[in-house]
This record gives C-alpha cells, structure tokens and sequence, in this order.
C-alpha cells in the first residue's frame, strides 16, 4: 500500500516522516507541530500535514494522559 511503510504510516510527504517518528518525538516531550518539525521536518514544507502531526501529538499525551484536547467554553445563556 503506498504510504505505508514497515508498519508506519506516512504523514509527511514533503520530509518523509511517518506516524511512528511524530509519535516518538511526542512522547519525549514535543508539545507542538513545530516542535516536532523542528526535531524531524515534518510540516515545514507545504504544511499539509500539520493537523495531522497536531492529532498524533494529542493522541500520543492523551494515551499517557498528560494532554488533552483544548476546550472551548460557551457563553451561559443571556450573558
Ligand atoms: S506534507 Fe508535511 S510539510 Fe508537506
């Protein structure tokens, strides 16, 4: 299957860079898709990939229960 590499799924296609490398930087500590672009150069080109760099960031902290995804509070009704 194209994009599937040993296991791993390619995310960036401008650098090359699959799920298990964003995955492993998220977990040592990389809080943000520049972050992680800084450490491997996923998203630094077209961009295209940066939800999905952002959604394995949130998944990899939420599976260890450090993040979670941000919350957007409604206004209480007649304020
Ligand atoms: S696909 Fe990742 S920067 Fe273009």
């Amino acid at each position: 299957m194209r994009g599937y590499l040993w296991g791993a799924l390619l995310v960036c296609h401008c650098h090359r860079v699959n799920d298990a490398t964003i995955r492993s930087i998220a977990r040592e500590g990389a809080r943000t898709a520049e972050e992680i672009g800084e450490a491997c150069g996923a998203g630094t080109g077209c961009g295209g990939c940066k939800p999905a760099i952002a959604g394995l960031i949130v998944s990899e902290g939420a599976s260890r229960g450090v993040a979670s995804l941000p919350m957007i509070l409604a206004p209480e009704p007649g304020t």
